[in-house]
């Protein structure tokens, strides 16, 4: 039986298609460029029309101008006129842990919402289910920037 789950998100039954968007994050994780750290993230972003866009890490030989994987994804999309996401996928090589989106990148999402799915991964492909709710609670959004102030 499906259950409702969060709006815009991808009900319970929709295992396939879960699978389906890990899969797309593994196969971006092959172009990730890290040559500095040797770790490799991968992730696919499935918008609201069912468009997906993957993205990989993109290093930097000046280390902290590189880009994390999540941040690709979104970009792509974004630069191609959607803004509206209901999941997304993240992939590393880690073996026993999965794979979270580090600070920056959950801020990064939030932009856009708080209501679509995180699936972090383990390199076997298994994955958690979390809300962007649940991994960045409290969270500062647009909507902030035009709440009541004192000056
Ligand atoms: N990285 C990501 O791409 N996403 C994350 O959420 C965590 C970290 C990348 C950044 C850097 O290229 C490498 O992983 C090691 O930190």
């Amino acid at each position: 039986m499906s259950s409702p789950g969060p709006v815009g998100a991808l009900s319970e039954d929709s295992n396939h298609s879960i699978r389906s968007l890990v899969q797309k994050s593994q196969d971006a994780r092959e172009q990730a460029y890290c040559p500095y750290s040797k770790f490799r993230v991968g992730a696919a972003v499935l918008t609201s029309d069912g468009t997906v866009f993957t993205g990989c890490n993109v290093e930097n030989a000046s280390y902290p101008a590189g880009l994390c994987a999540e941040m690709t994804a979104i970009s792509k999309a974004v630069s191609e006129g959607h803004t509206s996401f209901q999941a997304i996928a993240i992939a590393s090589d880690l073996k026993d842990q999965y794979i979270f989106p580090c600070g920056v990148c959950r801020q990064f999402m939030r932009e856009f919402g708080l209501e679509w799915d995180i699936y972090p991964t383990k390199s076997d492909g298994s994955y958690q289910t979390m809300t962007l709710d649940e991994l960045l609670p409290h969270s500062f959004g647009p909507a902030d920037l035009s709440a009541r102030r004192n000056h």
